[in-house]
């Protein structure tokens, strides 16, 4: 057989072999085998040197197209089998992006705490100072420097959970005012301040009654201050905590630490006055207690009560946020059932 013939064979044969490989493994088995140095190819460039001077560059030109035909053969292959292998790899790797994901649950935050966060925007807005007291307290400071001295009637008002003779839970955040009053520096300005917290009594728990609640506490001191200005600033609080059609009237009460003392009630914000079941058919809703700081109370604290007067107000912070969103239990803020508090979306 001439080598013209062998190598024509041998491209027949590689052709055939390529067309019908299947996978990237045995072309290159093919590639390895056909122009390998063991393989067929060496072998017809080996035969070469018997060829006469004049043969031998024809047949080796022609060899050489050959090995290029074929080595082209198999790369065309090559790149169709990837191809092949990629589409495979990405049928069987294919993401099913229709599958519904995992929910992550939102946390919502408490009713209470969101209320208690708008009344502090609400007072920081009119240049208050956020002030925080003491859960366990002195008898001195609950009582005494709010002008209810031992065996004072007042103290029956307010059951007490005593730690021992002169420690106590704080049955209401009054004791702020005693404490801030004492170390303010009038010389820097007048007293504006808030104290929100926990207050404890010895009620037994119902639907309006908790041994825990809190409380939002508020006291101003200044040169010339009136019952006007504790009108106008409840005014302001009470349309922006229950909307501005309501108005607010003042009621004749009594605090032993604050003289004059008065009841707050705002309209009727379900029925706006004219009588329901959640006023009580009277139109109006009580809402905190307040009064002009009692000279006594000053005076306890180190301010001139002929120089100085004021104004306070405690506000039921649980109370507040029951009569906002028409919840009849106060015992929903403390069990922590999920199906309550969900109801109340943040409103950041
Ligand atoms: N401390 C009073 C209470 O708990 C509320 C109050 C505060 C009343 C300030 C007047 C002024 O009942």
């Amino acid at each position: 057989m001439t080598l013209k013939k062998q190598l024509e064979d041998l491209r027949d044969r590689a052709i055939k072999n390529i067309d019908s490989t299947l996978t990237l493994n045995d072309l290159n088995q093919i590639r390895v085998e056909i122009l390998g140095k063991k393989g067929p190819m060496t072998e017809v460039l080996r035969g070469m040197k018997d060829l006469s001077a004049s043969e031998r560059p024809v047949v080796g030109s022609y060899a050489n197209e050959i090995r290029d035909v074929i080595t082209e053969k198999i790369e065309k292959k090559k790149i169709f089998l990837e191809a092949v292998k990629l589409n495979q790899t990405l049928k069987e790797e294919k993401i099913d992006v229709t599958l519904s994901g995992k929910k992550v649950p939102q946390g919502v935050r408490h009713v209470l705490s969101q209320t208690l966060n708008e009344i502090e925007d609400i007072f920081l807005g009119m240049g208050y100072e956020i002030i925080e007291g003491y859960e366990v307290e002195k008898d001195y400071y609950n009582f005494e420097r709010m002008n209810i001295p031992k065996e004072h009637p007042a103290r029956d008002m307010q059951d007490t959970f005593y730690i021992t003779d002169d420690v106590l839970l704080r049955t209401h955040t009054s004791p702020v005012q005693a404490r801030t009053m004492e170390v303010h520096d009038f010389s820097r300005g007048p007293l504006r301040m808030i104290s929100p917290g926990k207050v404890f009594r010895r009620d037994t728990d119902d639907a309006t009654h908790s041994h825990q609640f809190n409380q939002v506490e508020g006291l101003v001191v200044d040169k010339g201050i009136t019952m006007g200005d504790l009108k106008g600033t409840l005014e302001v609080m009470v349309k922006k905590m229950f909307g501005q059609e309501r108005k607010i009237r003042l009621r004749p009460s009594y605090f032993p630490f604050t003289e004059p003392s008065v009841e707050v009630d705002v309209s009727c914000f379900k029925c706006g006055g004219t009588g329901c079941n959640v006023c009580k058919h009277t139109g109006w809703i009580e809402i905190l207690g307040a009064g002009m700081v009692h000279p006594n109370v000053l005076e306890m604290s180190g301010i001139d009560s002929n120089e100085y007067s004021g104004f306070a107000f405690g506000l039921g912070a649980e109370r507040v946020a029951m009569l906002r969103y028409g919840i009849n239990d106060i015992r929903h803020f403390y069990q922590n059932d999920f199906r309550f508090l969900e109801q109340f979306k943040i409103k950041e």
